[in-house]
């Protein structure tokens, strides 16, 4: 081949781990997975066995010459520290989203990248699947005229969070600061309002912790109805005005799960209900002026689970020295929104952002399945 495989691996061996390792393993070309770890060794062991994989620890990871690129798995609350180990270490670093909890620490990792001379993005990559990339198209060639408002409402209610026996941290990391609804769903709908329509101007609203205090819920746990802590934001309506000229609105809460979540771009020749952007294969559906609704076919690839692609478009970036398509600044402006947020409930101004970023580069359609689909993330036109 060409194009040398990048060695990777991959830093907690968690749950989403398991669609990471395998679509390293078997779905990119371009990536050489070679090893994981965990702090808790047990799952790494599982992993590694499981997939065929060098069993690690951080450190032999990091100080392992061959390793170019690592994959930052774990919690958001370990990001910050995790990533800035991958990064000091003059390897490139895929984290999982959130970057980090604040914009200082974000500000310090891109500090490193740079003095290292190595890349550091993060996920979302679900905005690059199919359903999302069809979305894009859509918008892009004016199938709905020219974009006038935004709409989305998210739920997800805490009590649908799949609790281990034994595992407190991660079970409750959505109650947690970094975790919360805004920053882990909220950051799937985030990533594809930006790559539609690039960076945003401005936002204002309402932010809060309802409920602050509230039990464990499984019986099974040692602190079953003992109460903990939420310090995070679980419920929020927003505004928003992108560079563009787009209007939005927000809706965002964990508190309730009976809605169905709605994401929804308006035009002046009609809209289009996008997909769940968590998702890679959703269906959409477009309405235009006086017609009726209608499923829109999903012309792009990468509809079944593909999370690792946006590290596999990285390890493309690399070896043939083009921008990655997640980008730190697009990830950097994602985390800005969020904190902008925050501070116009508590200031009740409206925030401008300071920062903006390129549109990803869209993914290729040419080739819709089978092997020769990673074709499209090589290929690389703006
Ligand atoms: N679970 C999902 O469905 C899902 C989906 C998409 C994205 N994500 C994101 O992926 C990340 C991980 O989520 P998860 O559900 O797999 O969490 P998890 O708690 O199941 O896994 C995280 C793992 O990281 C390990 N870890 C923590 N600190 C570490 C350190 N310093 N060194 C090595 N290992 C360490 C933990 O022991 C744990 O095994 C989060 O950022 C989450 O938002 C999760």
């Amino acid at each position: 081949m060409k194009y040398k495989p990048v060695k990777t691996a991959v830093i907690g061996s968690g749950m989403i781990s398991d669609t990471y390792l395998h679509n390293l393993k078997d779905t990119f070309s371009i990536i050489d997975l070679v090893g994981c770890s965990d702090i808790v060794r047990e799952k790494a062991e599982a992993q590694a066995e499981k997939y065929g994989i060098r069993c690690m620890t951080n450190e032999e990871i990091l100080s392992d010459p061959e390793i170019e690129m690592v994959l930052n798995l774990t919690y958001a609350s370990a990001h910050y520290e995790v990533s800035k180990a991958i990064l000091s270490s003059g390897k490139h670093c895929y984290s999982e989203k959130m970057m980090c909890l604040t914009l200082e620490e974000a500000n310090e990792l891109k500090k490193i990248a740079d003095e290292k001379n190595v890349r550091f993005c993060t996920a979302p990559d679900t905005f690059l699947g199919a359903s999302q990339q069809t979305s894009r198209y859509v918008v892009d060639k004016g199938l709905i005229g020219e974009p006038v408002t935004v709409l989305i409402c998210l739920s997800r209610g805490y009590h649908m969070i799949k609790e281990d026996k034994d595992d407190a941290v991660r079970k409750y990391s959505v109650m947690r600061e970094g975790g919360g609804i805004p920053y882990d769903m909220g950051g799937y709908y985030l990533h594809q309002l930006m790559n539609i329509f690039g960076p945003v101007k401005q936002v204002c609203g309402f932010s809060k912790t309802r409920n602050q205090t509230r039990p464990y819920l499984n019986p099974r746990h040692t602190k079953f109805n003992e109460d903990f802590f939420v310090n995070t934001p679980n419920t929020i309506a927003s505004a928003f005005e992108l560079e563009c000229g787009v209007y939005g609105t927000l809706l965002i809460s964990s508190e309730h799960s009976t809605v169905e979540n709605v994401f929804r771009i308006i035009g002046t020749e009609g809209q289009l209900e996008l997909g769940d952007p968590n998702e890679f294969g959703e269906k959409i559906y477009i309405t235009k002026n006086g017609s009726e609704r209608l499923e829109f076919p999903i012309s792009h690839p990468y509809s079944e689970g593909s999370r690792g692609i946006g590290a596999a478009d990285m390890a493309w970036g690399i070896r043939t020295g083009r921008p990655n398509r997640l980008s730190f600044e697009m990830g950097y402006h994602a985390l800005e929104f969020i904190k902008a947020l925050e501070e116009s409930s508590k200031s009740g101004k409206t925030i401008r952002l300071n920062t903006k970023f390129e549109r990803p580069c869209p993914i290729s359609s040419e080739y819709y399945n089978g092997t020769s689909m990673e074709r499209n993330l090589f290929l690389y036109q703006q």
